[in-house]
């Protein structure tokens, strides 16, 4: 089941309506019912409370304000209410504030500001939903649907990007433990493994875990595999997978794992458990095949499939079968993620051991990479660092966490 953002928006004037009907209309997740309330405002009762609020205040009378005052209240924070009105009425905004509204949208509206606003809210209801479901926060696991396709070297840069372009603490886990490259890839010589927390998964805390990790000169640490295929990975159990993310989580704001294409239960643990899972594929038959069986695979080990999103790497490549519309009908999804056939980049960076990035004129696959950073830290950024309200921000006050 999707997640969808409900919005029930009262307003004073003819013009708002239309206003929010038009720029909300198609916006993914979004659904507003508009009401017109020329008599006074009628707030909905506990029975279908909608997810936001979206009220216009025009000229508040006090017995307005106790009203949202008291729907606040009442709902016990079930409910975000917003209100739409002058911004430079500060007395105003005070008034809203105190009456626990969760932010003002400025009028006459702004299309993108109201979009924003309400992928954000989407975006953190996604987040709760996550947590319900027992995924942790901020945490990115790559898959393959077929060996040799390129999950690493996605894996690898998009956390090299966020540590050295963002300064997001970022720590990058090669779950590979056989063949794992990621601190091949960065030139990293490792003294201490991924094994190692796996080995003592009893005594294993932050700082056991922290001590574990070797640094990247762009800030990211990783958790290297020893890339050992004598070191199997078989006895290796979902809970010691679970422990190891879940306490990198505490101590990162991005945590990126590089999963192999096993569908062990402990391999599935990392996709389960994360609250983003990228499957990265080629536009090719064969490819499409098995990331079909992936994703069908998925459901049945517990795997919540709205959190599954799909890369197409190499996309564009002349070996590219399928066209990207073709591939999305087959596989049902209306947006798959982009990361362009770059030989150029790919090798250099390979070769000399380092980031695209560093590449010199990075070229698409950095481009490319930049934007699937960007893509996760818009996701993550207001659990890493709270978001600060348009209330927040004038009043100099910042929101706890949502957490
Ligand atoms: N977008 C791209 N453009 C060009 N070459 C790429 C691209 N992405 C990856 N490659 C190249 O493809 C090869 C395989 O990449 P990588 O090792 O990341 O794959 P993998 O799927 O993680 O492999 P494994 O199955 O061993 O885990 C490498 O030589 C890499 O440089
Ligand atoms: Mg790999």
């Amino acid at each position: 089941m999707q997640t969808t953002l409900n919005i029930l928006a009262l307003t004073h004037s003819d013009k708002t309506s239309k206003d929010i009907s038009a720029f909300l209309d198609g916006v993914d997740g979004v659904v507003a019912n508009v009401q017109l309330q020329e008599g006074g405002i009628v707030l909905p009762g506990e029975d279908g409370l909608p997810d936001v609020l979206l009220y216009e205040v025009v000229d508040p009378s006090s017995a307005e304000l106790v009203l949202l005052e008291n729907f606040v209240a009442a709902t016990r924070g079930k409910t975000i209410v917003l209100a739409i009105g002058r911004s430079s009425d500060t007395d105003l905004l005070r008034r809203l504030m105190r009456a626990g509204v969760r932010d003002v949208i400025p009028s006459p509206l702004v299309r993108q500001e109201l979009v924003t606003t309400c992928t954000q809210l989407l975006s953190d209801k996604r987040i709760k939903m996550e947590d319900a479901n027992g995924a942790i926060h901020a945490v990115c696991a790559f898959m393959d649907a077929k060996g040799g396709i390129g999950g690493t070297t996605i894996a690898v840069n998009v956390a090299a990007v966020l540590a050295h372009d963002r300064k997001v603490k970022t720590c990058l886990i090669d779950f590979d433990i056989g063949f794992g490259s990621c601190a091949h890839m960065l030139d990293l010589k490792p003294t201490s493994f991924v094994t190692d927390a796996i080995q003592q998964a009893d005594r294993l805390d932050v700082v056991f875990l922290k001590a574990l990790m070797t640094e990247h000169d762009s800030g990211l640490h990783v958790l290297a595999s020893p890339a050992n295929p004598a070191s199997a990975a078989d006895q290796l159990r979902p809970e010691v997978v679970q422990k190891i993310i879940g306490l990198a989580a505490e101590i990162y704001d991005v945590v990126i794992v590089d999963v192999p294409r096993i569908t062990a239960p402990w391999a599935m643990e990392a996709l389960r458990v994360s609250s983003r899972g990228f499957v990265v594929m080629q536009n090719t038959l064969a490819v499409i095949r098995d990331v079909k069986i992936l994703l069908d695979y998925m459901p049945h080990v517990g795997i919540d499939m709205h959190k599954i999103e799909l890369i197409n790497n190499r996309a564009m490549a002349k070996s590219q079968s399928v066209s990207i519309e073709q591939l999305k009908q087959t596989l049902g999804r209306d947006r798959i993620h982009r990361v362009r056939n770059d030989y150029h980049s790919a090798l250099a960076a390979a070769d000399q051991g380092i980031p695209v990035y560093k590449v010199e004129s990075g070229g698409e696959l950095l481009e490319d990479v930049r934007h699937l950073a960007n893509s996760i830290w818009q996701t993550h950024e207001p659990v890493a660092s709270g978001r600060s309200s348009f209330l927040a921000r004038l009043f100099n006050h910042r929101k706890a966490t949502p957490n």
